[in-house]
């Protein structure tokens, strides 16, 4: 059995997995070289052929015991026929948002725009150097694709009043969501995925209206996947209550932010446990990586776990210090 699908399955916590969120990405120098020669970010992630060597530029380096496929949450607008583009410095900057569109796409249309994110895991699938790990298939969660399609940049200084102005809109779009986001995981999992990871990046946005715009279209989701039989890891970023969120949502196993105290956690729920350590400890020194790690293990140690960070790896994190947490969790007992 594969690494994550084990802890999930088994229930148990010797040999820790590793692997850790945007491990495919600009904090190697490997995939700087071709991202130089790829302006279009888009256009990469639908070049099967180099997606299929950038989510294995990770695994070479370090053995991660996980493979996320090279792509992006915002890849289903785009199939949803909405403009994204990924500016330098900036992030990404979607297009008008037009409902009528929208409502025109047929599944058809959506899975042949996408079909090579489908042909990058059939490659996974077959290539040797993936040996027994999991294969990550992801998608975004309803409310943070919202944000996304609506607000059309990155809500890092908050959401406009106007966000919550057109009702109708937002109503017709979850539902579409619903959809499309449905159809994307089937063909991510029918291609040979292992595992599923929902990115709510935004979750911590809400203080109110959770039920509405996370809860029951996450529940959608998960029950989904479930019934698909393979395991779902919900990542609700900076959520206002992991303990409802689990309680609620149910997922197989929760991945934490590095905001929520994680021995909290551990005492409340009973599902497996992913993540937690701060990127920022990657920019600091051997020493306190250590310490700051060994936290972790420590207090996972009897728990359910696999080891990732809270959230994605700053791209200017040194490659030396990722191979030095990878030696300390793999030669922690
Ligand atoms: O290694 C991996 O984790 C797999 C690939 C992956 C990317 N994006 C590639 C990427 C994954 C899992 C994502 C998820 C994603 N994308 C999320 C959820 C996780 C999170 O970080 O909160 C979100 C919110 C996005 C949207 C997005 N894509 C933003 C905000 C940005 C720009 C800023 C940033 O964080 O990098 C991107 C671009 C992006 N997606 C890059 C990569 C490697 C950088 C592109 C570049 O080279 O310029």
């Amino acid at each position: 059995m594969t690494p994550i699908r084990k802890v999930i399955k088994e229930n148990k916590s010797n040999n820790i997995p590793i692997w850790i969120m945007r491990q495919a990405g600009r904090y190697l120098p490997e995939f700087r070289e071709i991202r130089k020669k790829n302006p279009d970010f888009i256009k990469l992630c639908l070049d099967s052929t180099i997606s299929t060597e950038i989510t294995l530029q990770p695994i070479r380096r370090y053995g991660f015991d996980a493979a996320i496929i090279f792509s992006d949450i915002l890849m289903i607008p785009y199939g949803m026929g909405q403009k994204v583009e990924f500016k330098k410095d900036f992030g990404p900057q979607l297009g008008a948002l037009n409902i009528n569109d929208i409502l025109k796409i047929n599944e058809e249309t959506f899975v042949k725009k996408l079909s090579p994110i489908y042909e990058l895991i059939k490659n996974l699938k077959n290539n040797k150097d993936l040996n027994n790990r999991d294969i990550i298939g992801f998608v975004g969660a309803p409310w943070t694709l919202l944000v996304y399609m609506i607000n059309k940049i990155s809500p890092k200084n908050g959401l406009n009043n106007l966000f919550f102005k057109d009702e109708d809109l937002i109503e017709k779009i979850l539902i579409v969501l619903d959809k499309f986001i449905k159809l994307h995981i089937k063909n991510q999992i029918k291609a040979g995925a292992t595992v599923i990871q929902i990115f709510d990046s935004w979750a911590g946005l809400l203080s109110k209206d959770l039920e509405r715009f996370i809860y029951k279209p996450t529940i959608s989701l998960v029950e989904y996947v479930k019934s698909l039989n393979v395991p779902v890891v919900c990542f609700p970023r900076q959520i206002i209550n992991y303990v409802d969120f689990c309680n609620v949502v149910n997922p197989d196993m929760i991945s934490i932010d590095y905001n929520i105290n994680p021995k909290y956690l551990l005492n409340k729920i009973n599902i497996p446990i992913q993540g937690g350590l701060d990127p920022k400890v990657l920019l600091t020194n051997k020493e306190n990586l250590k310490k700051e790690t060994i936290k972790y293990l420590e207090l996972f140690k009897n728990h359910p776990y696999v080891f990732n960070l809270g959230h994605g790896i700053l791209p200017e994190t040194n490659t030396d210090m990722v191979e030095e947490l990878v030696n300390i969790v793999r030669s922690y007992k």
